[in-house]
């Protein structure tokens, strides 16, 4: 059995009876001798406790740190200029230029300028250390992710980073203990779960509209051919290239984790991945940047990578990742009910049981079965009628201010109103653990020949205290 020296701390890989034949709700038997691979979960430190449903001292004013202003970073400052109750204190990138370039945006707001932090790779360690920031926002490339959110938080700061948010179990674990240890939040920027079409399903299925939701999809498949070539310092390549398994899972899993209640009364038990073999990235290397054959097929990404995941109340997720095939760009998204479907790539829609549908959303009552999509009006108006309140108030907003089509701005703004208001955010460091964890684990089981791996309970004990998936509101 294969075992990476760099996953050392994980004390024993070892092939071992998976637990408790009676998880499952229903009458299926759990096979006891099956079996699964494990990694160690680290014991919570003592004095440290977990961070579920954290509120913290209401703020009045959100003073926010920036770092990270390459392709992505500029377009959350610009949407920060649109968020009451906010200051931009100051705006850190490793180039003069992109700072300066980000400073413009808050000239056109009418805004004062920031202070500038830039030319050195720790520069963003002083932006840390201010006194007059709550929030250092992280947009840069991958691997500065978990440090950055572990030294922003030991300065007493919340963090709010980019997906993924960290890249291996060591790095989760850092990232869970830091944020129990100091009680700060620590949120991954996943601007997915915020989407039109993803967070009404997510309301119809709270409602019961699909019946009991037993699976749901995900997945990031998008052809990154023209972009490579843009990220600084190539990071985002010398990534897929080094590490194999799903390496971009965060777009997929936010809505189905939220579908799933996951660690508010569901946890992801085990899951199994496979890969195809790397072809259309080596190839590029080979036609776009000279690289000889031998090095440019020394790729351990797969083309295209699948993960399916069983939950503890016997549902199933399934995620893919594709970022080199010539396909449509999808995020898959789909949600199976006994009682309904839900469907987001190609084409939007929803099937249900006719017993679901009420006069208020189904004029065409006759027309309706189960083994088709729902009419075009049907859907419409079961949007309406289940557009999510967070849309409700502010959609009109997202759509003016924008950043894929409004969800980004829609994050940014729900991260601020739960910071002013005290509330528990949308999304916690668990979360941030669960969808992140896909990454190594899936590489473990695609090294073991898609053996089943153990998906970690990041909440040491605590994943059945809160019970439901549920958006914070004042009132
Ligand atoms: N949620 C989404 O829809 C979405 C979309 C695009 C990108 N992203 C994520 O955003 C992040 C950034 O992606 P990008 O496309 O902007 O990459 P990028 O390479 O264009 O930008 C990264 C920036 O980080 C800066 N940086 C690197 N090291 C630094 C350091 N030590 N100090 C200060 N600045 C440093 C770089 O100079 C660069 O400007 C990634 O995590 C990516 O996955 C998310």
């Amino acid at each position: 059995m294969k075992v990476k020296k760099n996953f050392l701390w994980v004390l024993m890989l070892t092939l071992l009876t998976a637990c408790n034949a009676n998880s499952f709700k229903g009458t299926q038997k759990d096979d006891s001798s099956r079996y699964v691979i494990r990694t160690e979960v680290p014991a919570r430190p003592a004095g440290q406790q977990d961070v579920l449903g954290l509120v913290t001292p209401a703020l009045d004013t959100v003073r926010v740190g920036f770092i990270g202003l390459g392709m992505r970073g500029p377009g959350a400052v610009n949407r920060f200029t649109y968020i009451p109750g906010t200051r931009i204190v100051a705006l850190c990138d490793l180039h003069p230029d992109r700072v300066e370039k980000a400073q413009t945006i808050l000239d056109k707001a009418g805004l004062p300028r920031a202070a500038e932090y830039s030319g050195s790779e720790d520069a963003w360690k002083e932006l840390c250390q201010r006194d007059d920031i709550d929030l250092v926002y992280i947009a840069t490339d991958w691997k500065h992710h978990a440090e950055m959110m572990i030294y922003a938080m030991e300065q007493g700061k919340h963090v709010a980073c980019e997906v993924p948010s960290a890249t291996t179990l060591e790095e989760i674990w850092a990232v869970v203990n830091t944020a129990e240890k100091t009680q700060k939040h620590a949120m991954q920027l996943e601007n997915c779960v915020y989407d039109f079409f993803e967070l009404t399903t997510l309301n119809m299925a709270q409602q019961g509209v699909f019946g009991e939701v037993l699976h749901a999809e995900g997945a990031y498949i998008h052809n990154l051919k023209d972009y490579w070539e843009s990220y600084e310092g190539d990071w985002r390549l010398q990534f897929n290239k080094e590490h194999r398994g799903d390496v971009y899972a965060t777009h997929g899993m936010g809505p189905a984790a939220q579908i799933m209640d996951l660690h508010r009364g569901n946890k992801m038990n085990t899951l199994v991945s496979m890969d195809t073999k790397p072809v259309n990235i080596p190839e590029h290397l080979i036609e776009k940047r000279g690289m000889d054959r031998d090095s440019a097929y020394q790729f351990a990404n797969g083309q295209h990578t699948m993960t399916m995941i069983r939950t503890e109340n016997g549902k199933t997720i399934q995620i893919q990742h594709d970022v080199a095939s010539p396909r449509p760009y999808s995020r898959m998204y789909q949600v199976t009910g006994t009682k309904g479907f839900a469907n987001k790539y190609p084409e939007e829609g929803y099937a249900l049981e006719a017993e679901m549908l009420d006069e208020s959303v189904a004029p065409n009552h006759e027309n309706l079965n189960a083994h088709s999509f729902v009419p075009e009006e049907v859907k419409n108006a079961l949007m309406t009628k289940y557009k999510h309140r967070i849309h409700q108030e502010l959609e009109e907003k997202a759509k003016e201010v924008g950043g894929h089509g409004g969800m980004d701005f829609i994050m940014d703004y729900r991260l601020v109103y739960c910071l002013r208001n005290g509330l528990p955010l949308d999304m916690d460091v668990y979360d941030l653990a669960e969808w992140c964890s896909l990454a190594e684990l899936s590489r473990i089981s695609i090294e073991h020949n898609s053996a089943a791996v153990e998906v970690p309970d990041f909440t040491r004990g605590g994943w059945n205290k809160i019970q439901g998936f549920r958006h914070a509101f004042v009132d």
